[in-house]
């Protein structure tokens, strides 16, 4: 995967594949600490205790149409990679937190990627999950949220043309830039 926006995409499935209702992404940088801090916290299912332990490795996976599952793998590979680490902490049936830690200076990091892609991507893919964005960076807390977007369209779904605009306007204050190319959406006025 080419840059973290990738990653957080692949992760964020998982929570929605365990049945969350709420997934929380979370990205800081603390420059004094030579750290960006990737966490993708979920309300899901959970995993059990054997299943936490051996998560990272590319051959744990609960798929049954194969034997490998690589999105945490390549998410934990990508962190040590630039200097830093992962790790999982779950409770069955209350959660899941994904920690991954790089170092910020590491010639190693891979780019954030087109975040409002993946956010827009996961918002109108998904209408049983909500999602929150929340990045900290440079003293400031930005904040985009599905249920506060979801609250203010009333019965117009996110997927509606009404639905896509003010999304894609969130993403634009939260970001800085307005996601104009998601996958697949990029001419559709309407994506239910
Ligand atoms: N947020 C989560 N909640 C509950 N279980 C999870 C969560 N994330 C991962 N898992 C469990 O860990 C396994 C491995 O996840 P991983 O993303 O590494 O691979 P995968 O999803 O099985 O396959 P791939 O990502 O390659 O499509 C999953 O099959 C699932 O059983
Ligand atoms: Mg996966």
């Amino acid at each position: 995967m080419q840059d973290l926006a990738h990653h957080i995409l692949d992760i964020a499935e998982n929570s929605v594949r365990a049945h969350a209702s709420l997934v929380v992404i979370r990205l800081q940088e603390r420059p004094s600490e030579d750290l960006l801090r990737l966490e993708i916290i979920d309300n899901g299912e959970g995993m059990s205790e054997e299943m936490r332990r051996q998560v990272l490795s590319p051959f744990t996976t609960s798929r049954t149409e194969r034997r490998v599952g690589l999105g945490l793998a390549l998410l934990a590979q990508a962190a040590r990679e630039a200097g830093g680490d992962c790790r999982v902490e779950s409770t069955p049936f209350h959660g899941t937190r994904i920690v991954a830690d790089f170092r910020l200076s590491h010639i190693d990091l891979k780019p954030i990627g087109d975040l409002g892609e993946t956010m827009l991507v996961l918002a109108v893919g998904h209408s049983d999950t909500d999602f929150a964005l929340e990045i900290e960076r440079g003293g400031g807390l930005r904040r985009f949220d599905t249920q506060e977007i979801r609250a203010s369209l009333g019965d117009a779904p996110l997927c509606s043309p009404t639905g896509l605009r003010v999304l894609r306007g969130h993403l634009g204050e939260v970001l800085g830039t307005r996601p104009t190319h998601p996958y697949g959406l990029k001419e559709s006025p309407n994506a239910c």
